[in-house]
């Protein structure tokens, strides 16, 4: 039996003002995607905003339903939306903004497994890695520099 150990790279800022020009706008962008969330049942809502290599940004916000489970995450609006509008452009990175109507968001909200898996399909299609870039609604921002940091041993198409 061989034990083997993870380790992930990421930076942490004390603030969106810390980012540098381009990912502080795709944060502005993801804080404005933010506001069209249909979430009236856990009212928290989430917004994503994507980068692409032809300098578009695709912005998602979370859905949600009546029938609990057809909603959608705004990670995964957002990067469904992108890859139907522009299928073969480079994905270059993502951030996402949450906040609640019942609580002050103050850290940065992760993406759940679903949305990991869901965008670690486009980093293994296109063989390059994609930003990931985490905030709450204020505070400190995660930045992350491909998918595989936080979705390691990610399944994929090799599989198959
Ligand atoms: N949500 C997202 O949009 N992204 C995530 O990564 C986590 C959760 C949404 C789904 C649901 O509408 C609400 O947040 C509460 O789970």
């Amino acid at each position: 039996m061989k034990k083997h150990k993870l380790v992930i790279d990421y930076s942490v800022y004390p603030s969106c003002k810390a980012l540098d020009a381009e990912d502080l706008e795709l944060m502005i962008s993801a804080v404005e995607a933010r506001k069209n969330a249909y979430a009236p049942y856990s009212n928290f809502q989430v917004g994503a905003a994507v980068l692409l290599e032809n300098g578009e940004v695709v912005i998602g916000s979370n859905q949600e339903n009546a029938a609990y489970p057809s909603g959608l995450c705004a990670e995964r609006v957002a990067i469904y939306h992108a890859s139907a509008k522009y299928p073969n452009v480079i994905i270059k990175a993502v951030a996402i903004s949450a906040t609640s109507k019942n609580y002050v968001v103050d850290s940065p909200a992760a993406p759940c497994g679903n949305c990991r898996q869901s965008m670690i399909e486009y980093e293994q299609k296109q063989k390059l890695p994609i930003k990931i870039l985490l905030m709450g609604e204020k505070g400190e921002v995660l930045k992350i520099d491909s998918l595989l940091d936080i979705l390691p041993l990610a399944f994929n198409s090799s599989f198959l």
